[in-house]
């Protein structure tokens, strides 16, 4: 199955016994103990001229670790700790990509968004395999048929508000950060939930280095082609655009250009999410305070009162 499904209509799903419960699944495998899942297929989602590597993964849990949407798993490679002789290593969490139905719809798998973690000597600037980061690789080299240690699922501050099916929900991600929103977006779009018919806004801000490096990009063209009062999709492409002040084009110089809007839906009670690199947070940040300024507003307590609100959601890593 191609990981850019487009979707024509929307796929009725047989709803799991989790859409039931109040809480979502939490740490039901713990890193002393995880789940033996199944590798499904693994692969290259960027093209040619894309910096780095990023792979679409599929894991068959066999239903046995159910998850939420915006939730993560963590991945315990193989191999031994560094850092501690004879232990294993150190668990790694990624975000899931995929709803809790999965790429397949039956609930048995999880997808996850990896970008290969390279070190560049500083000196030569060149690749150091040697350095390679070790889960990332283990995972985007894997194999269909490989075994994998599942951890979680964890974490609740990315989960979907699902009370209004009618909210707007405003995501920032930058490269692999889109992961939980593509979760999202299956959800509202793709995927006919009867406890949750989205009828809202939900509009997707997408930072990568260039056309060659946009995720799941057809999949969300085709939300847009499909539901236009319902998505809008806006791409920062730091190497191929340039900002106002003749910069490289990143999220928060989009979020500055729609910059009104999103403060009136923000206003009017639309939850924002942030997700991917930890080092976008203060340029954001600036960009939001600035607006405010300008539009007489204190950024410190719109801030809190976002917060106050539970309207405001950031996994930066
Ligand atoms: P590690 O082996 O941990 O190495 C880390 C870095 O150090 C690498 O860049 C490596 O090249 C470098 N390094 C290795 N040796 C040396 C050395 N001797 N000197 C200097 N540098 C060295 N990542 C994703 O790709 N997708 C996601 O969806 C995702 N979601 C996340 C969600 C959360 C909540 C968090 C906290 C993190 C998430 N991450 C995600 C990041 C992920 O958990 C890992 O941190 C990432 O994949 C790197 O792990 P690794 O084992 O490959 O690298
Ligand atoms: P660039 O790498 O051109 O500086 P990555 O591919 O490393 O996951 O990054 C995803 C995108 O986030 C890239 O376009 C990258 O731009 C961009 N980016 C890097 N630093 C920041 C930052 N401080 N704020 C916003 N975007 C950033």
């Amino acid at each position: 199955m191609s990981v850019q499904q487009e979707s024509k209509s929307k796929v009725a799903v047989k709803p799991l016994d989790l859409e039931s419960a109040k809480e979502p699944p939490l740490n039901t495998y713990k890193p002393k103990e995880p789940y033996t899942a199944t590798i499904v297929s693994v692969e290259r989602i960027v093209g040619p001229k894309a910096p780095g590597e990023t792979c679409h993964i599929v894991i068959d849990h066999g239903g046995n670790v159910p998850y939420w949407e915006g939730q993560s798993y963590g991945i315990i490679p193989p191999g031994e700790n560094p850092k501690k002789p004879g232990a294993p290593h150190n668990v790694r969490l990624y975000s899931i990509a995929s709803t809790r139905y999965g790429d397949s719809f039956d609930g048995r798998t999880t997808s996850l968004c990896v970008r290969r973690a390279v070190y560049y000597d500083p000196e030569t600037g060149k690749e150091d395999h040697l350095k390679d980061g070790v889960c990332s690789n283990f995972l985007c080299n894997s194999k269909p048929g490989d075994k994998v240690q599942v951890t979680g699922p964890s974490g609740k501050i990315m989960l979907l508000p699902e009370e209004d099916p009618n909210a707007t929900h405003i995501m920032i991600a930058t490269g692999t950060g889109v992961a939980p929103f593509r979760g999202y977006l299956r959800r509202m779009f793709m995927e006919d939930v009867p406890k949750y018919r989205f009828g809202g806004l939900a509009w997707l801000f997408l930072g990568v280095a260039n056309t060659d490096s946009l995720l799941y990009d057809e999949e969300f063209t085709s939300y847009l082609k499909q539901y236009p009062d319902n998505f809008r999709y806006d791409k920062a492409l730091s190497r191929e655009q340039k900002n106002m002040s003749g910069g490289k084009m990143y999220v928060q110089d989009k979020i500055e250009e729609h910059s009104d809007a999103i403060f009136k839906l923000l206003d009017g009670g639309a939850h924002i999410y942030f997700c991917g690199l930890k080092g976008m947070m203060p340029g954001i940040q600036d960009t939001l305070k600035k607006v405010a300024e300008q539009r007489g507003e204190s950024w410190e307590q719109k801030l809190s009162q976002l917060k106050k609100n539970k309207q405001w959601h950031v996994e930066v890593y």
